[in-house]
């Protein structure tokens, strides 16, 4: 057996066929915009901004967000040449089984279970920063053990994502429903951030714009970014280098666009549809968190800027309590839907994964009424919640971007590698300029990963074994590509 076995991208599409393994097609580019930006605002805007502003970049969090958006945007192009080539579901993992064989799309699936239940988990914890203020402004204290904050246990964030899974299984349709109403109130509140903010912005909060390297106190040997720690630097924030370490941790903000493309198979006109989406709700989203870091970093001084629940903080501190409420309360109802959506883009890569053997297959039948992946959702449901009632924000989001930021390498190498294998296929969008953007986006990819810190890079380097252990022990003895099925 060849370690590069791989199944053709007919076969790909057949598999979709099959009628006890197939999803509903009733998505349009509309839907998937709305989707899209359904998921892609969440905790990186509403918590990590507050983060990278305090911590890491100061006001220059607007260019972090501009350095990660470029990256996207690149990365975006190549997924939605991928994505309107291999129409089926599965995101990146079904593509590069066509395109790079078997073991590299085991690897981009075991990295994107990485992104989707590590994402959700984590923008289950940004909701219970947020929740938290408004149990506080209730008058609601919960016990110290489960509130979260520093505690031992998470109980709301726990709550959340189970509450969210009975409503997977209940159905795409309901969701898809529900969701256009939540992302018009995020919507609304994130204008309302930038409509009202700019109100209460000095001038004087943005001098120094780009505040000068410090050492940072504390830590361990493996703080710094790797590299740093290849150049033998200590642990440094801000500065040049703090803007590019912010942008590899806002990254997050824009995780979700490839959710998108796991739609594949739910969308009408997928060679149509599926680019429109990706790149519209991308670029909305890019223009959006430029305006709100510049309007949060300019309402108080960077120093002072929040790090758990920063636009509602913001507003606090200028003296506008209704305001930091009403925020509050959107971004709740905002955040809900992304934790939603990220384990809906987690459950249809494992429903594509266990429909080709990889994972039991077990997980990919379809509820016969439902007509949802109910197995795939309820366990991906119940290890998010686990994941988020235990792990702190900040490290859960590390890891989703190292891992998104692999798998989008990837993906780039995979438009090129397709470009060559399979020249024939129809492709309803294609990255114009030949292989320059996917090599860029490539390159982008490695750069914000190496801002990432060596502490991250080891939890990554332990998940890539384990995905490889698993591969070999298991999946490739009971993929169905080995059984010839
Ligand atoms: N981009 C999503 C968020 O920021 C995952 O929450």
């Amino acid at each position: 057996m060849s370690l590069l076995r791989r199944k053709s991208v007919e076969q790909s599409i057949r598999d979709t066929e099959q009628p006890e393994h197939q999803l509903r097609k009733e998505l349009s580019a509309v839907d998937l915009t709305v989707f899209g930006v359904g998921v892609i605002i969440g905790t990186g805007l509403f918590v990590l901004t507050g983060v990278a502003a305090n911590q890491t970049a100061g006001p220059a969090v607007a260019l972090s967000f501009v350095v990660a958006g470029i990256a996207c945007s690149l990365a975006a192009l190549c997924y939605a040449e991928f994505a309107s080539t291999v129409p089926v579901a599965g995101s990146a993992y079904t593509y590069s089984y066509a395109a790079l064989g078997e073991l590299i799309a085991w690897i981009i699936g075991w990295d994107l279970i990485l992104e989707f239940v590590l994402a959700g988990a984590t923008v289950a914890v940004g909701w219970s920063q947020y929740f938290a203020v408004l149990l506080e402004t209730l008058g609601v204290t919960l016990p110290a053990a489960v509130a979260g904050k520093g505690g031992p246990f998470n109980l709301p964030a726990t709550l959340i994502v189970l509450v969210l899974t009975a409503v997977l299984v209940a159905g795409i349709k309901i969701s898809s429903r529900v969701n256009a109403v939540v992302v018009t109130i995020k919507l609304a509140v994130v204008l309302f951030v930038i409509a009202a903010g700019l109100f209460f912005v000095k001038g004087d909060n943005y001098v120094p714009f780009v505040p000068p390297t410090e050492p940072a106190s504390g830590g361990s040997g493996t703080d710094g970014t790797l590299l740093q720690t290849i150049f033998g630097q200590g642990l440094a924030n801000f500065g040049i280098s703090g803007i590019f370490a912010a942008a590899a941790l806002v990254f997050f903000a824009y995780i979700g666009f490839d959710v998108v493309a796991t739609a594949a198979e739910e969308t009408r006109v997928p060679q149509r549809d599926l680019p429109r989406g990706i790149l519209g709700s991308l670029a909305i989203c890019t223009a959006l968190y430029v305006a709100v870091s510049l309007v949060v970093v300019g309402m108080q001084n960077y120093t002072e800027v929040d790090t758990t629940a920063p636009l509602a903080a913001a507003f606090q501190a200028v003296g506008q309590p209704f305001f930091a409420n009403l925020i509050t309360v959107g971004a709740l109802a905002g955040l809900t839907t992304v934790v939603m959506i990220m384990m809906l883009g987690q459950t249809r890569v494992a429903f594509a994964m266990s429909r080709d053997g990889l994972l039991p297959r077990w997980l990919s039948r379809v509820h016969p009424r439902f007509g949802t992946p109910h197995r795939s959702t309820i366990a991906v449901g119940l290890l998010v919640a686990a994941l988020a009632g235990f792990i702190p924000l900040q490290e859960l989001a590390e890891l989703v971007n190292i891992g998104t930021l692999f798998a989008f390498a990837l993906v780039a190498a995979a438009v090129i590698l397709l470009r060559h294998t399979r020249p024939d296929l129809p492709r309803g969008f294609r990255v114009p300029g030949g292989p320059v953007i996917p090599a860029l986006t490539m390159v982008a990819c490695v750069v914000l990963m190496l801002f990432l810190t060596v502490e991250t890079w080891l939890r990554f380097l332990a998940w890539t074994v384990l995905g490889l252990l698993v591969y070999f022990l298991y999946s490739r003895r009971h993929s169905r590509l080995a059984k010839g099925a």
